[in-house]
């Protein structure tokens, strides 16, 4: 070989191990919680023993969150069983045919009491995405009953039956499909887990309406990007190739307008909402395609209006059940500005829990393995071992339940009302034993360390924060966690070191 052969086979090598990060040390998440002595948090904590054990992505490309978001995007996931359900439709009241997946558990759940989690999946994504149909298999398995909202138009096969498709935040089909799960299975306790554009959507119609979150044990939020205002022109400006990932989203969605064209773009509906179709098809971006078609159609005045309003930002704080929201660092769909919303969330909810991975990527999660990864991803880890963490406390009656009995209050934009839940079991909040052991000293091996982290970013809870955080603050407070500021003290925030770490999780 010649020298010059030599160099660059070197050279190339030395740039693959550095753009595939592979020396970079497998990490434990982050995670923030308002009050880590809680009794809540220290329960859910030690109940998901994931929590504090190093999240291992596949050694060779696994720490490249454009890798592991293509590696989902393209291939799913490895060795998933196609679950057997029954589909449900119910006709809304604009004349759409809603559908939902429902899936029996395999066994009955161990607490001797009946769980359901309902799935909201991600933009143009349904019940056949095998991102969704892990989730739904490994629920099965733990004895929980399954339910997937389709959004409308995203399978392609079913025939539109209005002229409209899902939208980033409509929580109308959300809210009709609780309800329809709740009429099958009267007494059944609810989880939401919604992913990406799902989780804004669970998110949003958890805080729209305080009613909402009545008779509903917990949510799970993963991989979202909480304003669509503030994450489009961060991703169009090409930094980390967000304008790629803007492009093959809005490419993805014309297909199914594409799909649809019969409904959504006949003549009476160009005419009606004056639509150009040729700007349809020009669009390379989300908001010049949301402009020519759903702020149209919709009767919004601008894209931003439209925007504000799908976005689940706003309406997060008025969540008060148990929230789990997990983002990756690395996530090249949602950039590391918006993460100032669930730090924001952490440290003023009680209940809420924010867990942020170094790697993942969106909706990877792949771990384990040199190439092929192992069958179960971090992520479907994560969500199970908090679902069982949640109904296990609520059959304790330990289960914090800030709706319990009392008076709903209404806010008066919100369109659409659940009915009330006869289910909902009187549990009560135990009373707070702290027996618990405070977070210690000795800080284990398996946790991320300082210098692994870089100065501030040690694997630590926030707690003991001040309870009046500004904004300012909090995008301080999210400069230091992600590179440009030095400390996270500056705003009193006390870090502990989480302890001790337990037996290696099983799904
Ligand atoms: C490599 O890791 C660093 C630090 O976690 C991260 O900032 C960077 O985006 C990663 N690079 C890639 C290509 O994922
Ligand atoms: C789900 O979403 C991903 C990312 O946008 C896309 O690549 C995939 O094709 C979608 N799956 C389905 C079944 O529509
Ligand atoms: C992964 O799934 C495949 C196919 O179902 C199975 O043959 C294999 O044993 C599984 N691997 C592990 C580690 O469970
Ligand atoms: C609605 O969808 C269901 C499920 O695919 C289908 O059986 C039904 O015929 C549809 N209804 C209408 C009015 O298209
Ligand atoms: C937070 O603000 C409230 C009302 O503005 C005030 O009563 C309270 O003392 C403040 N708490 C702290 C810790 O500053």
């Amino acid at each position: 070989m010649s020298p010059l052969l030599a160099a660059a086979f070197a050279l190339f090598m030395y740039l693959l191990v550095r753009l595939l990060n592979i020396t970079h040390p497998a990490a434990s998440p982050l995670i923030y919680a308002k009050d880590r002595s809680s009794q809540f948090v220290q329960s859910v904590l030690d109940m998901c023993p994931i929590l504090h054990q190093p999240y291992h992505p596949p050694f060779l490309w696994g720490k490249n969150g454009h890798v592991q978001t293509i590696v989902y995007a393209r291939m799913g996931r490895l060795n998933i069983q196609v679950p057997d359900g029954v589909r449900h439709s119910k006709i809304m009241p604009d004349g759409a045919n809603l559908t939902f997946d429902l899936y029996e558990p395999f066994r009955p759940h161990p607490t001797g009491e009946s769980h359901c989690i309902i799935f909201c999946p991600g933009i143009g994504n349904n019940s056949e995405s095998p991102y969704i149909q892990s989730l739904v298999h490994h629920s099965q398995q733990l004895g929980y009953v399954a339910v997937v909202l389709n959004h409308l138009g995203s399978l392609k096969k079913l025939r539109l039956t209005s002229p409209r498709l899902f939208t980033y935040g409509g929580t109308e089909e959300l809210a009709a499909v609780r309800a329809e799960v709740e009429r099958i299975h009267p007494g059944c306790h609810l989880i939401l887990v919604g992913c990406s554009m799902g989780a804004n959507i669970v998110l949003k119609y958890l805080g729209e309406d305080q009613s909402h979150q009545r008779g509903i044990l917990a949510a799970v939020s993963v991989n979202q990007g909480y304003d669509v205002n503030k994450a489009l022109p961060i991703l169009k400006s090409w930094r980390d190739m967000g304008r790629f990932y803007v492009y093959v989203m809005t490419e993805n969605q014309k297909q199914i307008i594409q799909a649809h064209q019969e409904q959504l773009l006949s003549s009476e509906n160009k005419e009606k909402h004056d639509i150009d179709e040729q700007k349809i098809w020009q669009a390379t971006s989300l908001d010049e395609l949301d402009d020519a078609l759903s702020v149209r159609l919709f009767g919004y005045t601008s894209v931003e209006e439209y925007y504000r309003e799908m976005s689940c930002y706003r309406h997060i704080p008025n969540i008060k059940i148990p929230l789990l929201i997990l983002n990756a660092e690395d996530d090249p769909v949602v950039p590391k500005e918006l993460l100032v919303y669930p730090l924001k969330a952490a440290e003023t909810q009680p209940y809420t829990i924010f867990v942020l991975t170094k790697h993942g990527g969106h909706l990877g999660f792949y771990e384990r393995g040199f190439f092929k990864p192992s069958n179960h991803t971090w992520m479907d880890r994560l969500i199970m071992e908090y679902s069982e963490a949640i109904t296990n406390l609520y059959s304790d009656g330990k289960l914090p339940q800030p709706f319990k009995d009392l008076g709903v209050s209404v806010s008066p934009d919100s369109k659409l009302k659940v009915g009330d839940v006869a289910s909902w079991k009187d549990a009560t909040i135990s009373k707070m034993n702290n027996n618990i052991a405070p977070a210690g000293e000795d800080q284990d091996k398996e946790t991320r360390t300082s210098k692994e982290m870089g100065d501030s970013r040690n694997n630590h809870i926030l707690s003991g924060m001040s309870s009046n955080l500004t904004d300012e603050d909090l995008r301080a407070h999210s400069e230091g966690l992600f590179g440009s500021g030095d400390s996270l003290t500056g705003s009193g925030l006390v870090l502990e070191a989480l302890k001790k770490s337990t037996n290696t999780a099983q799904l």
